[in-house]
């Protein structure tokens, strides 16, 4: 997709997920709709999805679309566990060359994953694109993700086992 195109997919997505989700401040219910959004919108996704911060350091698969994924990451593993970790942003073109990748689905060849935050800016999941092509998403798609995460910040908490951590 053409730099520009790409960019105004996002502005559609973000419109949609507006519209859709409007009055709704269930943080499952907001996930689950996202990950439908995003899976149908951006060309290329095998995996689209988001994974909880349930417990310090770890990660559990929240709601998603495509093939089955791994149940549990911890921050030590993987490029979830690394956004996870840093609190940023991890763009792979190939995840055979990153150290540590999970292959939950042996034919995912590029991923993204971009953190994800509640109102109050404290790290509640990731949000996880696969893909089988190699360097499928840009800086584009990464804006326009958490761009549309953000503006949701206010439907998210932190899961209710890792409460009070
Ligand atoms: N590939 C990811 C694991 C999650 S799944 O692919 C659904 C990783 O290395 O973190």
């Amino acid at each position: 997709m053409i730099p520009d195109a790409r960019r105004a997919n996002y502005e559609s997505l973000l419109r949609d997920a507006r519209a859709t989700l409007a009055g709704i401040d269930d943080p499952i219910a907001v996930m689950a709709t996202l990950a439908c959004l995003i899976y149908r919108a951006v060309p290329g996704t095998s995996f689209a999805g988001f994974y909880r911060v349930v417990a310090p350091r770890l990660l559990r698969i929240g709601p998603y679309q495509g093939p089955l994924g791994c149940l549990e990451i911890s921050f030590d593993r993987g490029v979830c566990g690394a956004a996870a970790r840093d609190a940023r942003p991890q763009l792979v073109a190939d995840v055979h060359a990153f150290p540590g990748h999970i292959a939950c689905d042996e034919g995912a060849r590029s991923e993204l994953v971009v953190p994800v935050f509640d109102g109050a800016g404290t790290l509640v999941a990731i949000l996880d694109l696969d893909s089988h092509a190699l360097a499928n998403f840009n800086d584009d798609d990464r804006d326009g993700l958490e761009r549309l995460v953000a503006a949701f910040a206010g439907a998210f908490a932190v899961a209710e086992s890792s409460a009070g951590l």
